[in-house]
């Protein structure tokens, strides 16, 4: 097994020149109205510079109603998915792909962003909701995954070169997928097949839309460490499932806002605490055929090669990115000091203040 980080390699229908992902990063800097920005373009621009062989759009809601942030992207109408091939198109210039995250956030989202009302597979009071959500209908449910289906064909349109379902992180699959959050009694409820069937219906339905030539991801909580939330043997299953289907790579990830782990995990050390989800990516490595992407709290070239060598296929980095977007670059030119990135989680504070994100810490 090859632990060469910028070795090639491929991803479905992808062929990345090397082993590094920029992970979703929600960026506050879309317009209001869902289209992408100027700001965003060279963001973009910048990141692709940097040597990643594929970035991940921040999670780009598959409707209104499944939006969180004021500056979160959409991709449902023309001049959303014009804006987002502004992107693609800086992207290819530095042999890099581009992968849009699709999202609805459920009970997550902001009732004051959308307008509209809060919905969940289950009308429960969860600590990180805003209000007590409504309880989707079957047909609302068939709505959402055709929306799903919708987005990803504008995504390819606009000329990206994969989706990626976000199914992690407390948001509505999640939720679906959460005997917590869901406790539906249709179904959509109850057992781990039922709690799986939105997930399994949103990537049949994008598969449908896109096509069979076309990549598709998803990314998933190898455990939301919370009671009676998803683990990892039931994680594992449905994404074993969604081999069979033809689904195409995994990012594993873990935790929801309300756990003691969460997907954001700070004071991470290179060297001494990389890789939170370490146990959960291990047990998915050894049984998945398809690419495994790991991510979360990986700071250093040496845990990258030691992933690679055990059966991990692509390096998923966020907040070092967000600090030193030519990480990868340096590393390929031989640097040997890992990611500077504290993971403070303080670039956060600009983006909630609309101002998009940014590292706090001194240089
Ligand atoms: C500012 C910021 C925005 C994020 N936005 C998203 C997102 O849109 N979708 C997603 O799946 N994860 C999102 N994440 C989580 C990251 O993709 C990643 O899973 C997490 O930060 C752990 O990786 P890291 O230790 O390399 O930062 C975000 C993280 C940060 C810091
Ligand atoms: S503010 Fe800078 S150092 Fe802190 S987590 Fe964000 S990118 Fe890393």
């Amino acid at each position: 097994m090859s632990g060469n980080p910028f070795s090639p390699t491929t991803l479905g229908q992808l062929n990345l020149k090397n082993r590094f992902v920029r992970s979703a990063t929600w960026d506050g800097m879309g317009f209001t109205d869902g289209s992408f920005s100027p700001a965003q373009v060279e963001l973009y621009r910048n990141l692709s510079a940097g040597g990643s062989g594929l970035l991940t759009t921040g999670y780009i809601a598959v409707n209104p109603q499944g939006r969180r942030n004021p500056e979160q992207n959409l991709l449902s109408n023309l001049k959303q998915q014009q804006s987002l091939s502004k992107i693609a198109e800086v992207v290819k210039r530095h042999d890099t792909s581009l992968q849009a995250q699709l999202v609805h956030c459920g009970g997550l989202a902001s009732s004051q962003v959308s307008q509209q009302t809060l919905v969940a597979p289950s009308s429960v009071k969860h600590p990180l909701f805003e209000v007590v959500p409504q309880e989707l209908t079957e047909s609302e449910i068939k709505t959402i995954i055709t929306n799903f289906g919708e987005t990803a064909a504008r995504a390819r349109e606009a000329g990206c070169d994969s989706v990626q379902i976000h199914a992690a992180h407390g948001y509505l699959i999640s939720q679906f997928l959460s005997p917590f959050a869901n406790q539906r009694t249709d179904d959509y409820g109850g057992s781990r097949e039922n709690r799986a069937r939105m997930l399994l219906e949103c990537y049949k339905k994008i598969r449908e839309y896109v096509g069979s030539d076309f990549t598709i991801t998803i990314k998933i909580n190898g455990s939301d460490y919370l009671e009676n939330g998803l683990e990892c043997h039931e994680s594992l299953t449905v994404a074993q499932e969604l081999t069979d289907l033809g689904l195409d790579g995994v990012e594993v990830s873990g935790g929801t806002q309300a756990s003691p782990l969460t997907p954001v995990p700070q004071a991470i050390k290179a060297g001494k605490n990389e890789l939170p989800f370490a146990a959960e990516i291990n047990a998915f490595t050894k049984a998945l055929t398809i690419p495994v992407i790991a991510v979360g709290g990986i700071r250093s070239l040496e845990t990258a090669e030691k992933l690679l060598s055990e059966g991990v296929s692509l390096i998923s980095l966020c907040r070092p990115l967000i600090r030193e977007p030519d990480l990868v670059n340096q590393w390929q030119a031989g640097r040997e000091e890992a990611a500077t990135c504290s993971s403070c989680n303080r670039c956060f504070i600009p983006a909630f203040k609309g101002k998009g994100i940014k590292c706090l810490q001194k240089k």
